[in-house]
């Protein structure tokens, strides 16, 4: 027997938050436009959405964002400036941004937590599947990860998240899995049955060494968890409180990212990031490869 289930056509992309980890530099610019080498760090979260199929983003937004939607927005004096000037191909990479996506803006107007900023987008996302990426981090590997879990949705119905391993000291800033193998399936150890999860563990409490990533694809279901969610100790609605509804249910799957993971919101993290992309980067890379082999270190 086939079911027809809905595609997972929108992805929410939580942009609210005040970026406090990043300050100064976050003072009056949104952290999501911090480039790292030539691309705001939003962009590679919305290049992922593309190469996962979706076709209409929402962001989350609130004060001071405005930046964003002008990132996303057509630039035809931008264009027609470049194209006067002969350079068609940088006129051609900005028109490209957006990628032929629909993009809706909704606001948080109070930070109550990622919860509450994934049902600020209840309205824009209706009654079917859609996908949730924390912009700050950026997930690198053979496949995108929000396609990995789209792929494991459609075949199963459930709900999938992405996680990866975390050394243990750093498991409390993360939510944490307890799960265990999932039954044969072509993703192999990679994917796992989540039976519960606990968000930001004290230290030496975490249920495994797997931590959630950012990456998320829910069924719809989730908001009606989420608005039974009472704020948590810190004044939150957590996500992870309604994806632990999920997996009581029997409904919320773990797969483990194939490829590295850059928390680019966190100034180490940024850096990391921003070596590793300006190495490869095709113009400049062999040349920065060649500058750090000099330097000192
Ligand atoms: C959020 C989630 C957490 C997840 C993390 C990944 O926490 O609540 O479960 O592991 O993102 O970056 P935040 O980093 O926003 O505090």
């Amino acid at each position: 027997m086939t079911t027809t289930r809905k595609r997972v056509r929108k992805a929410v992309l939580p942009v609210a938050g005040l970026g406090t980890r990043f300050l100064p530099a976050t003072k009056a610019m949104p952290k999501e436009m911090l480039p790292v080498v030539d691309k705001p760090l939003i962009q590679y979260a919305v290049e992922e959405c593309i190469a996962s199929g979706i076709e209409h983003v929402i962001f989350v937004t609130g004060r001071r964002k405005n930046a964003i939607e002008d990132h996303f927005d057509f630039a035809p004096e931008l264009e027609s400036f470049l194209e006067s000037k002969g350079k068609s191909q940088q006129a051609q990479m900005v028109r490209e941004i957006s990628g032929g996506m629909h993009f809706s803006y909704t606001r948080q107007n109070e930070a109550l937590g990622l919860g509450h900023a994934v049902l600020t987008a209840q309205e824009l996302v209706g009654d079917e599947p859609f996908a949730v990426l924390l912009g700050d981090v950026i997930m690198d590997g053979p496949v995108a990860a929000t396609r990995s879990l789209i792929e494991i949705y459609n075949e199963t119905g459930k709900g999938a998240i992405t996680v990866q391993e975390v050394e243990p000291e750093e498991l409390q800033f993360y939510g944490v899995i307890d799960a265990e193998k999932a039954p044969g399936s072509r993703w192999g150890d990679r994917l796992l049955k989540v039976n519960n999860l606990v968000e930001k563990p004290k230290t030496g409490t975490a249920p495994s060494n797997l931590g959630v990533s950012g990456r998320y694809v829910l069924p719809p279901e989730i908001f009606e968890f989420l608005e039974k969610t009472k704020p948590g100790a810190v004044g939150e609605i957590q996500l992870t409180d309604g994806l632990v509804a999920l997996a009581k249910n029997g409904s919320l799957w773990a797969h483990v990212h194939d490829g590295k993971t850059h928390d680019a919101g966190d100034k180490l993290g940024f850096l990391k990031a921003t070596v590793e992309f300006a190495l490869r980067n095709p113009s400049f890379g062999a040349k920065f490869r060649k500058y750090l082999k000099e330097l000192d270190l």
